[in-house]
Formats: structure tokens, C-alpha cells, sequence
């Protein structure tokens, strides 16, 4: 091989690797801007009235950032959104993001039949099935890791967390990374797990 080549091997390397090192800073004022189109569904808060719909408000930065990447590159398909993102450069996505974890999160309620249930395999998990306790990633909270991009749950609508939580069991939502670590956990829930953990987290602040 050539030096020139070798050389030119080495530069792209080390620019790729100082990228990836320093993530792009999202400007909050500059996010709300780029939103208009984003508030029919999500309201312009991010709060979503509409139960099919995510609450984006108080949503980690990291989560958010990783979610519109994966959208947009259709390693998760949302087809509402379809096309919806081309545009948007890695700035502007930065920006989104950054606008919508500035929001204030909404909370709902959870249906009193669920409740034990619900918060029973939230905090606890499911030892026999080998099924960790949900608060270890998204806290007992629900306020999620944000800065490991783990995100926050409470307040979500039950009917969002209930597809999303079957999407993983089914494996129709896959860009939970190579350790599969929402699908394995999604496939030791029942269709009442789901339904109990769903009506739990959107009452849950
Ligand atoms: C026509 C309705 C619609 C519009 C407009 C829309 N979305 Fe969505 N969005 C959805 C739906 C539906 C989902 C969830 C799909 C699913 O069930 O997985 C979603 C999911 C998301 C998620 C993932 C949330 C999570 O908790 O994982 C993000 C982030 C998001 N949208 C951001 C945006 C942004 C930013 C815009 C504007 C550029 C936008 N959306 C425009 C309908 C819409
Ligand atoms: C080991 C850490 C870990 C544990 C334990 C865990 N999660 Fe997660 N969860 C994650 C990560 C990471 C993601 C984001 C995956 C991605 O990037 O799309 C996630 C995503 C989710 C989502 C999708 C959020 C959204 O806005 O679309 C739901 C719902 C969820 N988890 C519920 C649960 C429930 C319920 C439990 C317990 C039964 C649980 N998780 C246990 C790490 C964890």
C-alpha cells in the first residue's frame, strides 16, 4: 500500500473518530423554530393530546436525538412521518431535540385495576421469568437516564407505551441496538403485563 494512502486512511480515522467524540449541541430556541410541522400531531409543546401520538415534552435529549436519527434513516419506521425528516440536517435534529427536553412533561392517570400490577413488575420485575425491574434503566420515577439515553416514561400515554412495548415483542421495533435489550425484556411481558405496565407509566410522575 501507499504512504499517501496509508496516510489519507489514518486522516479520514482520526476525523471520523473525533466526530463521533464531540456530539452536536442542540439549540433550544433555534429547535422551536424547525418544529411547526411537528405540533399537528405532537402539539407544538410536545405535549400530544392524541393518545396514538408520543409525548416528546421532558424527553431526554440523547433519546430524542437517537429516536429522529433512526426515524429518519427508517431503522425505525414511523410511517406518519414518512419523508418528514429528509430535510432536516444533524444540526437541525440536535436543535429538535434539544427543544422538545426543554419542554415540561405532562402526566395522566393510571387506571385503578392496573395499578398493583402495574407497579408490581415496574419496580420489581418478574424474577421467575428472569425479567429485570424496569426502574434499574427508566428509574422508579420513570424519569429515564438522560444522559445514558435511557428515556423517560411517565406521563406517556398508555396507548403509545402499550404498541411500542408489543412492537419490541414482536420485533416490528427493532433499533433498541445489538443488545436487544428492550425486545428480550418485551418478550417475557403477557398481553395483561402490558396493559398493566401502560396504564402504570402514564400515571406515573
Ligand atoms: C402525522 C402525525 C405526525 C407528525 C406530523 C409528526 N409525527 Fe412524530 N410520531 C408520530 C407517531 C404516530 C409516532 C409513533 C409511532 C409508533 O407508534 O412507533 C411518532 C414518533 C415520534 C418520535 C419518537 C418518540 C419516542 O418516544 O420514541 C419522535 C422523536 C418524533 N415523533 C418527533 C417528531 C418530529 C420532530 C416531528 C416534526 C418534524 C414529528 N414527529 C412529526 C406522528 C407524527
Ligand atoms: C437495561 C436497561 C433497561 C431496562 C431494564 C428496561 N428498559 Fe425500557 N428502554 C431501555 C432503552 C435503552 C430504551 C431505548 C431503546 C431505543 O434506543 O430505541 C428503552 C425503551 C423503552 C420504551 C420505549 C419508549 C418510547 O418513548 O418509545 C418503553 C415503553 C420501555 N423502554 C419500557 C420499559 C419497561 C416497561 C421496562 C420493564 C418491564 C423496561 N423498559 C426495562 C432500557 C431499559
Amino acid at each position: 500500500m501507499n504512504k499517501l494512502f496509508v496516510s489519507l486512511l489514518l486522516t479520514i480515522g482520526v476525523a471520523g473518530a473525533a466526530h463521533a467524540a464531540q456530539p452536536i449541541k442542540g439549540d433550544a430556541a433555534a429547535g422551536q423554530g424547525k418544529t411547526a410541522i411537528c405540533g399537528a400531531c405532537h402539539n407544538p409543546d410536545g405535549n400530544s393530546l392524541a393518545p396514538n401520538f408520543p409525548k416528546l415534552a421532558g424527553q431526554g435529549e440523547r433519546y430524542l436525538e437517537k429516536q429522529l436519527h433512526d426515524i429518519k434513516s427508517g431503522k425505525r419506521q414511523v410511517l406518519e412521518m414518512t419523508g418528514m425528516l429528509a430535510g432536516l440536517s444533524d444540526q437541525d435534529i440536535a436543535d429538535i431535540a434539544a427543544y422538545f427536553a426543554s419542554q415540561k412533561g405532562s402526566v395522566g392517570a393510571a387506571d385503578p385495576q392496573w395499578v398493583e400490577r402495574g407497579q408490581a413488575l415496574f419496580n420489581g420485575g418478574d424474577l421467575d421469568k428472569g425479567m429485570p425491574a424496569c426502574t434499574g434503566c427508566h428509574s422508579p420515577d420513570g424519569a429515564g437516564l438522560a444522559l445514558a439515553g435511557f428515556p423517560h416514561l411517565s406521563g406517556q400515554h398508555a396507548q403509545y407505551v402499550s404498541k411500542q412495548l408489543t412492537d419490541f415483542r414482536e420485533g416490528n421495533r427493532t433499533n433498541d441496538g445489538d443488545a436487544m435489550t428492550m425486545r428480550s425484556i418485551a418478550s417475557k411481558l403477557s398481553n395483561k403485563d402490558i396493559e398493566a405496565l401502560s396504564s402504570y407509566i402514564q400515571g406515573l410522575h
